[in-house]
């Protein structure tokens, strides 16, 4: 694998107000496996570090918390809800038009009204500490989400962002769709040939291999094998000697080639692999075995997994485990 300049990763998340009264600080590492109960907010987490990183600026974000930072490695930050300490810092060492572009730049979607301007020309001219003011005219902008150009360049052209929700998949497997020619296929099996298709045209033999063969690490359990040829690929079911194609895997085979083969497309990118709830379909042992088989595949991309199923970080991952409880806490406003 050629190496790779270190690029940012996310360092670490804080949010204040989720539903109103809990406060959330958590720090990530190349793999973070966020373990807890139903309805502790897991799903809630993870979209919305998701929309943070896709500038998802729609009404989800402003309906569940009043802010929140993604902090990255090169210490920039993606920040919702208000504009931060460190931003804020950055700010009053520019001047006014600086600030103003600076402002402006940091999102394309905030109009720096005339408003504004005074409350920036106010601040250095008549040297009044007007950040109170600035915070409260980013409020009436509720929806920003802020980050430097070059952060948004990065996310937007190099970053590579993938939402696994294992909900979503159970869901596209059974929901059949007709794509012509009488042959109907459901959405999940669409989008893993879409996916295998893309491994398969690929030049870049390590990953293919390196999926291949901790697919078949899996199947193996059930005594089949994973076989691709030209621009075709199968499963070999030893108990039978027959060829199966996607249609006629268990859910929790499709599942499986889904994922791996999704984290092998990544390629050499840098990468964030959000999962939600991986262990749904899995039995114990595919669910100890699954992040190990996601590094062997691809060791780029930082994982980030919600999930109830400790076994996720059994197999030597027990660094990864982070108990929800201890990132959340009530706070004094609500
Ligand atoms: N806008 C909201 N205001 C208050 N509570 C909410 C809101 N949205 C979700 N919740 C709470 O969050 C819980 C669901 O969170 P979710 O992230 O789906 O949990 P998990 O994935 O851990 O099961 C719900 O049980 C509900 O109590
Ligand atoms: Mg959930």
């Amino acid at each position: 694998m050629t190496s790779l300049p270190t690029l940012p990763k996310i360092k670490s998340l804080r949010v204040k107000g989720l539903f109103g009264y809990k406060d959330i600080f958590l720090e990530f590492k190349d793999v973070t496996v966020i373990v807890g109960k139903n309805g502790m907010g897991k799903t809630t987490l993870l979209k919305l570090i998701h929309s943070l990183l896709i500038n998802k600026t729609d009404e989800y974000l402003v309906s569940i918390c009043d802010f929140a930072e993604l902090s990255l490695t090169n210490n920039e930050s993606i920040s919702f809800g208000g504009i931060t300490d460190d931003f804020k810092k950055n700010l009053l060492e520019l001047s006014v038009n600086e600030r103003i572009e600076d402002l402006k730049t940091s999102n394309k979607k905030l109009k720096i009204t005339k408003e504004m301007t005074k409350i920036i020309t106010d601040m250095i001219f008549n040297d009044v500490d007007v950040s109170n003011k600035i915070n409260d005219t980013l409020k009436m902008h509720k929806d920003a989400i802020f980050y430097k150009e070059a952060t948004e360049k990065y996310i937007r052209n190099e970053l590579k962002i993938r939402y696994i929700s294992t909900v979503n998949i159970s869901f596209n497997a059974d929901n059949n769709i007709d794509v012509g020619n009488s042959i109907s296929t459901n959405l999940l099996d669409l989008a893993t040939d879409n996916e295998m298709r893309s491994l398969l045209k690929n030049n870049n033999q390590l990953y293919r291999d390196a999926f291949l063969k901790q697919i078949n690490v899996m199947l193996n359990d059930t005594n089949k094998q994973f076989f691709y040829a030209d621009n075709e690929y199968w499963v070999y079911d030893e108990n039978t000697s027959k060829r199966l194609s996607l249609s006629q895997l268990s859910s929790g085979e499709r599942q499986l080639i889904y994922i791996l083969v999704t984290a092998a497309n990544i390629g050499d990118s840098p990468a964030v692999f959000l999962m939600d709830e991986p262990e749904i379909s899995l039995h114990l042992s595919w669910q100890e075995k699954i992040l190990d088989a996601l590094r062997k595949i691809n060791n780029n991309m930082q994982i980030i997994i919600v999930t109830h199923s400790p076994a996720i970080v059994m197999n030597g991952y027990m660094d990864s485990y982070v108990d929800i409880k201890n990132i959340i806490t009530r706070n004094n406003h609500g």
